[in-house]
């Protein structure tokens, strides 16, 4: 079990309340979010595009200061942080894999999981080195450490961020739609990665996800409309969240059309509704992909 000086005993790793945040004169991005998530579990963060969810997470990261209203990691209000205490905050306790993967093309890959930690003070050299192995391995890319990530596909550069966002064994890992552009396999073996930190590493992790398939992987579901969370499931599995997201859809005739071409799309990919996940998971253990992941 995970254990951290700095976190308040008791308090939640991650908690909103009141949360708001306002760009110029328009409506809220978030309008007055409340949400605490306890250490140790994985959270999908759905709803439709323009609702709110990467607002949401960057404000939670404390990547961008609410406009009103708390949030806490690990019982630390991040108001009462100075620029510095922040940036430092976001170093040592906190994993972010970004909606664009923000992989410096530059550096191979080892460097780039290594940055992190470099950042943080670390010293390079081969304790280093060998943590960012660890990581690439865990991700079973310990073969590609040297290759930049240019060379890398869509699935694999995915896998090299979050190798990055656990480097330093954050307490809270935020991963913005890290599967969108995956097919269902490679997709699987991502939140496989995620489900793994949550259970083996006792890691709270937030992801944002349009995909039920996907958010079958967590141990939460909250939904987002206009900035408002407006429902949460547990223990969410495919039918459940399709249904969620339907009501709502029924609602918006733009919601509706967005979840239809999403079905669409599956069924083109042969992902059966319904039996999604499982196949997946299937799929991953058969075709051995993931190796480390199984472990
Ligand atoms: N930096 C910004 N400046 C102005 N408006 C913004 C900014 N960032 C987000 N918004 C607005 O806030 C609202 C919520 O945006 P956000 O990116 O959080 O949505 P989202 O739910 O993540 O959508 P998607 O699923 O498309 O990624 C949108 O109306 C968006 O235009
Ligand atoms: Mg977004």
């Amino acid at each position: 079990m995970m254990t951290t000086a700095v976190t308040e005993s008791g308090a939640a790793a991650l908690a909103l309340d009141g949360v708001t945040r306002t760009y110029g004169g328009g409506a809220p991005a978030l309008d007055g979010v409340s949400l605490a998530v306890p250490r140790g579990r994985f959270v999908a963060v759905m709803g439709p595009s323009g609702s709110g969810k990467s607002t949401l997470l960057r404000c939670a990261a404390g990547l961008e200061r609410p406009t009103a209203g708390t949030v806490r990691i690990g019982g630390t209000d991040l108001a009462t942080l100075k620029a510095s205490g922040l940036t430092r905050l976001r170093r040592d306790r906190i994993g972010f894999v970004f909606q664009s993967l923000n992989l410096v093309s530059a550096l191979n890959v080892r460097e780039n999981v290594t940055l992190p930690l470099l950042l943080a003070g670390a010293r390079g050299g081969r304790e280093l080195d060998a943590r960012a192995l660890a990581g690439l391995d865990a991700v079973g890319l310990a073969d590609r450490a040297d290759d930049t990530p240019e060379h890398l596909s869509g699935g694999q550069r995915q896998r090299v961020a979050i190798a990055r966002a656990l480097v330093n064994e954050p307490e809270v890992v935020f991963a913005d739609e890290p599967t969108a552009a995956l097919d269902p396999v490679t997709a699987a073996g991502v939140l496989a990665l995620l489900r793994r930190a949550v259970d083996e590493r006792g890691r709270t992790v937030v992801l944002v996800t349009h995909d039920p398939v996907a958010a079958a992987w967590t141990d939460e579901a909250v939904f987002l409309e206009r900035g408002r969370l407006v429902g949460r499931l547990d223990h969410p599995d495919e039918a459940g969240v399709r249904e969620a997201l339907g009501v709502r859809a029924g609602a918006g005739p733009r919601e509706a059309r967005g979840l239809r071409a999403g079905a669409d799309a599956g069924e083109a990919r042969g992902v059966r509704a319904g039996a999604g996940v499982r196949d997946a998971r299937g799929a991953l253990a058969g075709a051995g992909r993931f190796g480390a992941v199984a472990r």
